[in-house]
């Protein structure tokens, strides 16, 4: 079988997504090693045995709207490639826009403490090594599957962070000057119709029965993890902007909200 024949069949198997040509190239790109573009420049060359097979066990599962990334085990953020399998949440652009307010508002050689609490592939913890090479990063999840994968994308870019298993931010044991977060904030029935949503594990995305049960757990517990000049960022869906402005109208933070790069309230920037 030829390369050519194979994304004909694949082009079929996939018609019924929103990308299948994309998908169906990036899906034999990975199988065979190379980069997207070698794909479609040897449309002639023939597939072993092995690969057509791999590559058609692939096209199945994408077919059935399994995520690309948990088909291929990459996602890029922030201009990086992180692992992932279906142990953690996959990496989305909203959350590049949180890393990006951070960027805009801490200074490359800040000294203090920075805390990605629910860190799952370690997207938003790397990223924040990387970019604050002097800072002390600390990454906390309740799931041992998704620190495994942390850990794993954080040696691959030698980030320097002490991965901590527990509740929030139980597990500090000092004040943070920053926390960054993006927790669980889906809920059963109506959150979402993306079947691709449900690929993930449910601990990474459904939290209670609004959605909203694991950012009001740790907004109640950030005056004791902040230091006192201290600041959150907290990724929410935007549909919960209304209901979260009423839940801290009753408490004494000063807050921010933020937009996404689609326009959406989507990042909250707490104060003490
Ligand atoms: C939406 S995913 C975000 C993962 C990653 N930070 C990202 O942006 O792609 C939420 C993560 O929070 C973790 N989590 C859920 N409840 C938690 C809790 N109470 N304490 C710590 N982590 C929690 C999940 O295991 C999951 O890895």
């Amino acid at each position: 079988m030829t390369i050519q024949e194979l994304l004909c069949h694949a082009y079929k198997e996939l018609a019924h997504l929103e990308t299948p040509h994309l998908d169906a190239e990036i899906i034999l790109a990975h199988v065979l090693k190379k980069p997207r573009e070698y794909v479609l420049a040897h449309s002639e060359e023939s597939l072993s045995d092995a690969e057509a097979h791999r590559c058609n066990s692939l096209i199945a599962r994408r077919s059935n709207r399994e995520p690309v990334a948990y088909l291929t085990n990459h996602k890029a953020f922030c201009g990086r490639d992180f692992y992932v399998d279906q142990r953690v949440h996959i990496p989305k652009p909203a959350t590049e826009d949180m890393i990006d307010a951070i960027q805009r508002e801490v200074p490359n050689d800040f000294t203090g403490t920075i805390a990605d609490i629910g860190t799952g592939s370690g997207c938003i913890a790397v990223t924040l090594a990387l970019q604050f090479p002097k800072a002390a990063i600390f990454a906390t999840d309740i799931s041992d599957d998704a620190l495994a994968v942390a850990v794993q994308n954080a040696k691959q870019y030698d980030a320097h962070i002490t991965f901590l298993k527990g509740s929030l931010g139980e597990p500090l044991k000092k004040p943070m000057d920053i926390v960054a977060a993006n927790l669980p904030y889906g809920w059963h029935n109506g959150w979402t119709d993306d079947a691709e949503v449900f690929f993930q594990p449910e601990i990474s995305y459904i939290s209670g029965s609004d959605g909203l049960s694991a950012l009001y757990e740790l907004i109640k517990k950030l005056p004791r993890m902040l230091s006192k000049s201290g600041r959150a960022y907290l990724e929410f869906d935007p549909r919960q902007m209304q209901t979260i402005t009423e839940f801290l109208a009753k408490t004494n933070y000063t807050y921010t909200l933020l937009k996404d790069t689609a326009g959406f309230d989507r990042i909250l920037r707490l104060t003490k």
